[in-house]
């Protein structure tokens, strides 16, 4: 079924269609970007276009700021001579522009499959716009098909796998290698399973109320726009 009206049923598309897709979201979004701006940087794969389009705009005498989501989007701005500033300085901020892993027509989506939500989070309530960038794939009717990763403090792990399973979740450690994998700022994350959900909302606080939790990934007040790239052009919604 076509999700928010983003025809992407009829045919398998190719790797390089998804990212053509993402890269015209990521252009759209930074040409919203003016002079003076102080915008905050999200991570991923679609991230990483934007990251390039502001790096060709700065290269040609715009003058920005930014605030990063992770370490490897702080690497990946200074590389292309994007100014970086420390976020624990920075209370509030223009525009926020990030990928998803799912988003509803409502705005709602779940974030942190590169396990920078926390940080991500922090940037899109401190933004005054928050523009969410995507692929057609990542455009659902309700969320709930990919997790919601959790970053927990590790001692907390037990308690909160329990608490989600009252949730009617599963929560599974994300690990790679063999080891678990830790966020930027130490911590391992659950990613938690809870199929389709009904309610974004109380789901979103449920979680944030669990002691140990440090953050989530279920996003349901903080995008502001979606563009998303589609086999038929961009679309974009305010
Ligand atoms: C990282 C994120 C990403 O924005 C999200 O996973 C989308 O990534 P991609 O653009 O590579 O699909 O939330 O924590």
């Amino acid at each position: 079924m076509p999700a928010h009206g983003a025809d992407q049923g009829k045919r398998r598309l190719t790797a390089a269609e998804t990212e053509r897709q993402k890269s015209i979201a990521a252009e759209a979004a930074v040409a919203e970007v003016q002079p003076g701006m102080l915008v905050g940087l999200g991570t991923g794969s679609t991230a990483a276009y934007a990251i390039a389009a502001l790096a060709a705009r700065v290269a040609e005498g715009l003058s920005v700021t930014t605030v990063v989501t992770s370490d490897r989007t702080a690497v990946a701005a200074r590389t292309g001579g994007i100014p970086v500033r420390d976020m624990a300085e920075v209370s509030a901020l223009d525009l926020a522009i990030d990928g998803v892993d799912e988003i509803d027509p409502r705005f709602r989506a779940i974030k942190g499959a590169g396990g920078a939500m926390l940080r991500e989070k922090l940037v899109a309530t401190a933004a005054t716009r928050m523009i969410a960038i995507a692929d057609a794939s990542k455009a659902v009717e309700a969320l709930g098909a990919r997790p919601v990763p959790v970053e927990l403090l590790a001692p907390a792990r037990a308690f909160i796998t329990a608490s989600v399973m009252r949730l009617g979740g599963e929560a599974v450690l994300r690990v790679s290698s063999g080891a678990p994998v830790r966020t930027d700022q130490g911590n391992p994350i659950l990613d938690c399973h809870f199929g389709a959900i009904a309610d974004p909302a109380a789901l979103a606080a449920e979680l944030a109320a669990i002691p140990g939790v440090l953050g989530h990934g279920l996003f349901v007040t903080e995008v502001d726009a979606l563009y998303l790239g589609t086999p038929d052009g961009l679309i974009q919604r305010n």
